[in-house]
């Protein structure tokens, strides 16, 4: 074993970082047996320098994160800060200087991904995250590695733990969204300004990823649909379990059915009880992948805390540093299909759509021709009806999403329709 140690800057010592140095520091003699050097904690870049931090002496900590990335003698750069600036340029300055980096950042790998795998890639040196997606679910590496030989069409996932919790309360309890995130947030699952979760930005970080890697394209932020699930109402779930389904908030990432193209989105959706997905409960994420030869494989664990995530950053270090001592560097970034990716209108799926409709004769004759006009076959249709007016719910088979934008555009000028209550995509069947 070489005696040399391997010098690791941490950037960021919060939630992740301070776990990342805890579990350093614990597993030291492990680590140094796995990777065959020992890795030595060089530097602790954070915000508050006075900030009391168990386990790491004070005079590693430092608020100068670039003088400390600029050291020269830094090996790995473990980046844990967030956010994009001075995150991407303190992981260029990094790769510029000789250190290979690991980050959890999935806002800023979603956003500019593909830049930092150039800079990595142009200076010889690694660039692994891991914990950017899904926690400590091991995700990111059977995709870009175990599943090299297969082609992978499908990635189906709930790949963020406060939604979850949010719509598995509402679930089992017939709470509303905001009573729902109440809970969630005196608990901890939320943060205060939840807007990244409930608003789908973070999945959406996440859904890019995952794209970009299981169909070897580049998957920018902006090519990936978002729909939070803030309007999901106890009502969507009551007529999901008559569907015998529940909802969750899903990243799916496909390959159309020709291969010539792909889409990523995140949105609510209805998911049958049989599907494996439907299952996950509280916090956890689960990502269910279809390939060619492999068939089915569903990835499932903790998405996220302290000492999850920072498993997943441990696992990404002790990689980097063996190719560091091997004087190699991991798989890069596969971009070469160079696949376009379609709009949300050429999505294909099942819609379920409730409506307040007047209750008299001839109106859900009317609503079935306006489906037919938009060329969305109805598979049920179910109508109830209270003092002159009535819901309607209809079911259909798999249309695209601008034949149901169209749809619903008409329905909504009928005078028989007084509103479009809910509009859910049913998906996993
Ligand atoms: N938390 C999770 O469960 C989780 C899961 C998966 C991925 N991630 C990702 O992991 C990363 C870190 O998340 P976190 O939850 O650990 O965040 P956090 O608790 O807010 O910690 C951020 C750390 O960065 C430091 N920092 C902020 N600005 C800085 C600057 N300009 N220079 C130097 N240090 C700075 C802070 O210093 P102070 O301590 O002085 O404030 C703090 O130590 C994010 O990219 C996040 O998306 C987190």
């Amino acid at each position: 074993m070489r005696t040399r140690p391997l010098k690791v800057a941490l950037l960021g010592c919060g939630v992740v970082g301070s776990e990342v140095a805890r579990i350093m520091t614990t597993h030291a003699d492990d680590l140094a047996a796995r990777i065959g050097a020992p890795v030595e904690l060089a530097g602790v870049a954070v915000r508050r320098p006075s900030k009391v931090r168990a386990g790491i002496p004070q005079e590693l900590v430092t608020t100068d994160a670039t003088a400390l990335v600029k050291r020269g003698d830094i090996d790995v750069v473990v980046e844990v800060i967030g956010g994009i600036e001075p995150a991407r340029g303190l992981i260029t300055t990094a790769f510029e200087h000789g250190a290979s980096v690991v980050s959890a950042n999935k806002a800023l790998l979603a956003q500019d991904g593909a830049a930092l795998h150039a800079a990595a890639e142009a200076h010889g040196k690694d660039l692994y995250y891991e914990a950017a997606v899904a926690g400590a679910i091991p995700l990111i590496r059977p995709l870009r590695e175990s599943l090299a030989g297969d082609k992978i069409n499908r990635v189906m996932g709930i790949v963020n733990g406060t939604t979850n919790f949010i719509l598995d309360k509402m679930d089992t309890t017939g709470a509303g969204y905001q009573e729902a995130l109440d809970e969630a947030t005196a608990l901890g699952y939320a943060e205060a300004d939840p807007t990244a979760d409930v608003e789908a930005f973070d999945a959406a970080a996440k859904a890019a990823i995952l794209a970009g890697i299981a169909f070897h394209t580049r998957v920018r932020l902006d090519d990936v649909y978002r729909e939070g699930m803030t309007e999901v109402t106890a009502a969507d779930f009551r007529s999901a379990k008559e569907m015998g389904c529940t909802i969750k908030l899903l990243a799916i990432c496909e390959r159309s059915k020709d291969g010539a193209s792909v889409t990523a989105r995140v949105h609510p959706a209805m998911i049958p009880l049989s599907h494996p997905l439907a299952s996950v409960r509280g916090a956890y994420n689960a990502v269910f992948v279809e390939s060619d030869a492999a068939g089915q494989l569903m990835f499932y664990g903790p998405g996220a805390g302290g000492s999850p995530t920072a498993s997943a950053v441990l696992g990404d270090l002790v990689a980097v540093c063996r190719n560091r001592l091997n004087g190699a560097t991991g798989p890069g970034e596969s971009a070469y299909a160079a696949l376009p990716v379609s709009p949300m209108g050429e999505v294909v799926t099942r819609y379920h759509i409730s409506l307040d409709v007047a209750d008299k004769p001839g109106v859900l004759a009317q609503v079935a021709t306006v489906f037919a006009e938009h060329g969305v076959s109805i598979d049920t249709v179910r109508q109830q009806g209270k003092d002159g007016e009535a819901s309607l719910v209809v079911v259909t088979h798999r249309a695209s999403d601008a034949s149901l934008t169209g749809t619903v555009e008409a329905l909504r000028k009928l005078d028989t329709v007084r509103g479009v209550a809910s509009i859910m995509r049913v998906e996993g069947e």
